[in-house]
């Protein structure tokens, strides 16, 4: 029921985005790695997004510890909002992840609807 009512909400809010929401959920792909995830709107905020893309596809190469490559690092939400335009552009044209399989375009999804959300913490 909560799903249902912050369907109708961000569907309001977003107009025609909201029906991504469905998909989503609707989405039996929706797997990350060795995990399943449901995404549901209350869910897609920077934890998840870091859990799910930052941790597993950026931060090996993005962090203090690897050296921060390209002078990017990504390790909290200050910093991946200072680079949200680049981050953005970088993913959904497969330049990055630098030299790995690009992120599926649920993944793609996923950090493309935050964004238009406002990319909230
Ligand atoms: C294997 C290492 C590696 C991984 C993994 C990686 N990057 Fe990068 N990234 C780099 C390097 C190296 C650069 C410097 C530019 C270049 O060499 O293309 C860079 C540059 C960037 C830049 C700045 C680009 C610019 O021209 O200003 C952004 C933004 C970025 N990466 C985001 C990401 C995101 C988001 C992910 C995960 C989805 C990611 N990167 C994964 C190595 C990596």
């Amino acid at each position: 029921m909560r799903f249902i009512i912050c369907t109708c909400l961000a569907t309001f809010l977003f107009g025609c985005n909201g029906w991504v929401w469905s998909t989503l959920n609707n989405d039996s792909s929706l797997v990350t790695g060795d995990t399943g995830y449901s995404v549901d709107p209350s869910a897609l905020n920077y934890a998840y997004v870091n859990a799910n893309i930052f941790q597993p596809h950026c931060i090996h190469c993005h962090s203090n510890a690897a050296g921060n490559s390209g002078g990017v690092n990504l390790e909290t939400y200050a910093n991946v909002i200072a680079n949200l335009n680049n981050i953005r552009d970088q993913v959904n044209t497969n330049q990055m992840p630098k030299g790995g399989p690009p992120l599926t375009d649920t993944e793609k999804t996923i950090l493309n609807d935050w964004i238009s959300l406002g990319a909230p913490q």
